[in-house]
């Protein structure tokens, strides 16, 4: 018996709400250990669709504790909100159910009205970064910049107008560079006392309590949001989220030491999507791209924007692969392949004349590379639904397969339409 660490293997979007969901009946605690509300989780249960946020997925099953760690950024109106639109799905979301780190730093309206305004000015000097205008990259910077308000600083109001003082102090001389009104002390003061009493009754000294849990033998899933090739570091920089979404975050970004982590579950996609800007090789501008975008619902769960498709690369895979440490993966989204006469899968890339195995970290290298393909046959039955491997047809698991073999990595789960119970078992990641 392990813990699992689900993460995203390309650019978010991969089906982790739906796999952390079908696996969080064999966990008891589900931790969310970075991003903020700029994820979108969807989850289908008998035929009802939940769209989570900010909230670990393993909140809509009864008895299981969801946790939101250190490593998130919190927009304390958007937790409101998502408890609220849970609550009229039937959801009920206490404090005896979601935990949330007292040393977790606030999203407040400030960094949500910054991102949209460096994203409105970026639009006309083309340095867009497409984010979804949360206030994620603000948010992560006053942490950094050591500045920030954090959960535990709602209770003691004696020194939050210091705190206060010093965000501002930074914001408005940014605010005035921009050309920007100012933002009042006294409005702060508010924005924050407003939201405490809602807040408080959920805030928890995480890392004692997954301590805790762990000794106790409790299984614990962690809920990766946004994917690898958005990682700060590890992604197609500059056009990346402001948070590490790689597996080592999650002990990081939790208060549990890396050793306990076990399992790191990829969740890849059977082709390639990105929403934003940025460098994407295998970006199909074809009618296939529109077929996969329209056969896979294709537009964003958080900004409803349309997401970039293009064929697998498992180049881009067999990276993530390394530096997530992943175990094994969950193959989602296999079904929109269905139909097609072949598929092709990016195994490397030409760069001014040379192969080259992996994707440069140098943005204008980035932009040079051409993807090396393989094509492989398709298959025109359905596997739409499909709960075995013995209902697969044979191209579709020689698909499969050659992934497993391009990427280094074998297939754990494969997941074949957005309800839950169409996921097909083939290694457990809490019994590996
Ligand atoms: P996440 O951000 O990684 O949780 O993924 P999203 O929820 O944003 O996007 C994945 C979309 O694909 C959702 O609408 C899911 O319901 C859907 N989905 C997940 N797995 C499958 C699958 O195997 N087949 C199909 N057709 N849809 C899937
Ligand atoms: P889930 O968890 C896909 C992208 C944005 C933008 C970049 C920076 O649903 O997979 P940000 O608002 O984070 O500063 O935006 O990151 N992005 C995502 N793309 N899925 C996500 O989350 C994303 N979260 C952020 O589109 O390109
Ligand atoms: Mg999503």
């Amino acid at each position: 018996m392990t813990n699992v660490v689900v993460v995203g293997s390309q650019w978010g979007d991969e089906g982790k709400g739906k796999i952390v969901d079908w696996l969080s009946e064999r966990a008891d605690v589900v931790v969310r250990f970075q991003g903020g509300h700029n994820a979108g989780h969807t989850l289908v249960i008998d035929g009802v669709s939940y769209k989570l946020s900010l909230l670990p997925s393993g909140v809509v099953r009864p008895g299981k504790l969801a946790v939101i760690g250190n490593g998130v950024v919190i927009d304390p109106h958007a937790l409101i909100a998502e408890m609220e639109r849970l609550a009229k799905q039937g959801v009920t979301v206490t404090p005896e159910s979601l935990r949330i780190a007292d040393n977790a730093t606030l999203i407040l309206s400030l960094h949500r009205e910054l991102d949209g305004i460096r994203e409105d000015a970026a639009s006309n000097s083309g340095t867009k970064i497409g984010t979804t205008r949360r206030g994620i990259g603000p948010a992560y910077e006053d942490k950094v910049g050591r500045r920030a308000i954090r959960v535990m600083d709602l209770a003691d109001l004696d020194t939050l107008p210091a705190k206060v003082d010093r965000l501002l102090t930074h914001h408005n001389a940014l605010r005035r560079g921009l050309g920007e009104a100012e933002v009042a002390h006294a409005a702060i003061m508010e924005e924050l006392s407003s939201v405490a009493e809602r807040v408080l009754p959920f805030m928890e000294t995480v890392w004692a309590l997954l301590d805790q849990k762990r000794r106790k033998g409790a299984r614990i899933l962690f809920e990766g949001a946004q994917g690898t090739l958005l990682d700060i570091d590890h992604g197609t920089y500059p056009f990346v989220t402001s948070s590490n979404t790689v597996a080592g975050q999650a002990a990081a970004g939790s208060g549990m030491g890396p050793g306990a982590l076990g399992y790191i579950l990829g969740i890849t996609k059977a082709y390639t999507t990105r929403v934003g800007e940025g460098p994407f090789p295998t970006e199909l501008h074809d009618e296939i791209g529109q077929f996969l975008g329209e056969k896979g619902h294709e537009f964003g769960t958080v900004t409803g924007r349309k997401r970039r498709c293009g064929w697998f690369d498992a180049a881009l895979v067999r990276q993530s692969v390394a530096v997530n440490g992943i175990t094994g993966i969950a193959l989602t989204k296999l079904d929109v392949l269905d139909g097609l006469d072949e598929l092709k899968i990016c195994v490397g890339y030409k760069l001014d004349g040379e192969e080259i195995d992996h994707l440069p970290a140098a943005q204008a290298a980035q932009a040079r590379c051409e993807p090396i393909y393989i094509t492989l046959e398709g298959w025109k039955e359905s596997t739409v639904g499909a709960r075995s491997w013995a209902d697969l047809p044979a191209q579709a698991i020689k698909y499969v397969r050659q992934v497993e073999e391009l990427i280094g990595a074998p297939v754990a789960l494969l997941s074949t339409s957005p309800e839950r119970d169409d996921t097909i078992l083939v290694t457990d990641p809490f019994e590996d």
